[in-house]
């Protein structure tokens, strides 16, 4: 896939990347919040799993560490720069991982691929189709009985923060239960995470996450 450059893909160096999110965002504690985001997908030795939109892949590797020699992760991102950090993020800890440059919206794997699948921070830079036909493509690619994960922010309610600055789509955490049903999800639960992150974005006031299970076809 030649690498896109629509608004919501990051064409930044991971490093710089990596240094934002570790001493910015996430205060020095990003393992934390990668091992609780592994604890409430109920990862499992042996599973396969898929982080979509994985950029520079440091919650593909707490997955693959979950899941064990036994298991697989394959992470997916549009972002060559990332993904390629991402490469070399497994390499230095010698883990086998398969980092795939594509978009959840058009995904290269058979039906019923993975058990798990997983997304954090990634929906808010998508725009509204993609964002559609990334959850029936995930649909598709989960196993019946596959759990899906996601993480991210929540729309402000509030009509002074500007909807231009809240990324690619209006869509928040708190409106994917419908469009999940809609691709044949079910089960829905959401919740927040007891996880203090800070925000690049004062449009990004605050963030939970919704937990879902594929249905039988
Ligand atoms: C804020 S980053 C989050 C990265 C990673 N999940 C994390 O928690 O650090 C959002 C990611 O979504 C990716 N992205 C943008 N458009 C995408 C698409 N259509 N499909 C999958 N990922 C996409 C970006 O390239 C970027 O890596």
């Amino acid at each position: 896939m030649p690498e896109r450059r629509s608004r919501g893909v990051i064409n930044f160096s991971a490093r710089y990347y990596d240094l934002i999110v570790q001493w910015f965002v996430m205060r020095g504690k990003e393992q934390t919040f990668r091992s609780m985001t592994a604890d409430i997908a109920h990862l499992q030795p042996s599973e396969e799993v898929l982080d979509i939109g994985c950029g520079t892949g440091t919650m593909a590797v707490a997955a693959k560490r979950r899941v064990g020699e036994s298991g697989h992760v394959v992470g997916i991102d549009p972002s060559a720069q990332l993904l390629a950090g991402a490469r070399r993020k497994a390499a230095r800890q010698g883990l086998t991982i398969d980092f795939r440059l594509a978009g959840v919206e058009e995904l290269d794997f058979p039906d019923d691929s993975f058990d798990v699948a997983m997304g954090t921070f990634m929906i808010h830079h998508l725009p509204d189709d993609v964002i559609r036909r990334g959850l029936a493509e995930l649909g598709r690619v989960l196993r019946p009985g596959g759990r899906l994960l996601l993480i991210d922010f929540k729309r402000p309610e509030d009509h002074h923060v500007r909807p231009e600055r809240f990324g690619e789509t209006a869509i928040g955490i708190q409106d994917l239960p419908p469009l999940l049903e809609t691709a044949g999800f079910s089960r829905l639960e959401s919740g927040e995470m007891p996880f203090r992150i800070r925000s690049v974005s004062r449009e990004h006031k605050s963030y939970g996450y919704v937990r879902a299970v594929r249905g039988s076809r």
